[in-house]
């Protein structure tokens, strides 16, 4: 019997990976912890969200009893830890709210395994959800693995790397059994408008200008989130303690073809003239410390656990688009309020 909580379930990633483990493994009780911050909304579990072996727990991981009450309650046997302040741009507004939650409130967590779990580590399982942010930027060629040393140049990943760290010391210092992955840039429905997809979708349903930063040279593996949590599933049950796993799909976009791409296939979908998205593309100021390019290689985890994407990013892409087309209700939602603020301050009212 496992019970595991899934920090962060509320997110994007998190939903996708809360979805896949109620729905595929009966046998498990799953826990969603999720302060519900502007990022988490339960909207996007709304069809599993009645399933016997599902449970929300409104609980921020900074807030220490109330952790150490969850871990107790449901006599946590796992945990798969994806809560995070996670975009790049609010964390140079605001570092310390990253330093919060990504890096203490990693570490309250693992306290409270290393408490509640102290008498048998065994059959016990930290898995610590990352990025492949915290290697820093490639130059034009080379690949991320699992040994390129760390070298994190926005607060975002600087507090992702930080956690990292604190994961493999309560390895080592206290052998707490743990795993982690670091993953390229995600991708797909439930995606909240401030990352560079979601965002272009918006602004092209509502006819806005699309911001490319500075000269839109910058490169990002993308891979859908189905994807993903197929391969957190596959790591998860694979348990090879102390390791680490690149996550990702060989699937490099320049911002700005990756941008031109989608405005085609919105136009397609939504009966434009061939261009019509196209001239909505704007270039704006870069973003200050931005990384000229992610890539990461994925041959670990494809060879030693015959994990692979199942998608392919027109495929990905063409689905993302579509549920963001039938589901204008959910994008209404999380546009209103807080959004507005945050976006006439990023961008400056365009
Ligand atoms: P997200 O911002 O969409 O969701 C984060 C979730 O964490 C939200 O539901 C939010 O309510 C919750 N949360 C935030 N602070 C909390 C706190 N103090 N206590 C409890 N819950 C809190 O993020 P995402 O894009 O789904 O990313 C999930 C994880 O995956 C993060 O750890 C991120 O670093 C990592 N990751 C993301 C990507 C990506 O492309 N999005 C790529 C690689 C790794
Ligand atoms: P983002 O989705 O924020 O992910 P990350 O910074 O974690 O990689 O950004 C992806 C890329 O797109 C990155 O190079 C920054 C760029 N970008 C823009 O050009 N315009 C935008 O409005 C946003 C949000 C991002």
């Amino acid at each position: 019997m496992k019970n595991i909580v899934i920090t962060g379930g509320a997110g994007f990633i998190g939903s996708h990976v809360v979805r896949l483990f109620v729905t595929k493994y009966p046998q498990y009780k799953i826990i969603n912890l999720d302060a519900l911050t502007y990022a988490g909304n339960l909207e996007n579990l709304a069809d599993i969200d009645s399933m016997p072996n599902y449970t929300f727990e409104k609980v921020n991981i900074l807030d220490v009893p109330e952790v150490e009450r969850v871990f107790k309650q449901y006599q946590v046997t796992d945990v798969i830890h994806l809560a995070a302040e996670s975009h790049v741009d609010r964390s140079i507004h605001s570092p310390l709210d990253f330093v919060f939650t990504n890096v203490l409130g990693t570490v309250n967590l693992l306290n409270a395994a290393k408490k509640n779990w102290a008498d048998d580590f065994s059959d016990k399982l930290f898995y610590h959800i990352s990025t492949d942010e915290v290697y820093g930027a490639l130059g034009s060629t080379g690949f991320f693995t699992e040994t390129t040393p760390y070298h994190p140049n926005s607060p975002y990943s600087a507090s992702k790397a930080s956690s990292d760290h604190f994961v493999r010391a309560y390895g080592e210092t206290y052998e707490l059994p743990f795993v982690i992955s670091n993953c390229s840039n995600n991708y797909g429905p439930n995606h909240f408008p401030e990352k560079l997809i979601p965002l272009l979708i918006n602004n092209i349903i509502s006819k806005k200008a699309l911001p490319v930063y500075g000269d839109g040279l910058y490169t990002r593996d993308w891979l859908y989130v189905k994807d993903h949590a197929t391969a957190i599933d596959t790591i998860f049950h694979a348990k090879k303690v102390g390791e680490t796993f690149n996550i990702g799909g060989f699937n490099e976009w320049k911002n700005i073809d990756l941008v031109k791409l989608l405005c085609k296939l919105m136009d397609e979908k939504l009966g434009n003239q061939p261009g019509t998205s196209e001239a909505l593309i704007t270039f704006v100021k870069d973003r200050p410390g931005h990384d000229r390019r992610y890539a990461i290689d994925a041959t670990k985890i494809n060879r030693e656990l015959g994990w692979k994407p199942s998608v392919t990013f027109e495929q990905g892409l063409s689905e993302t688009i579509d549920w963001y087309l039938n589901n204008q209700e959910w994008l209404n939602h999380v546009t209103s309020g807080s959004y507005k603020d945050y976006y006439n301050k990023m961008y400056d009212n365009s």
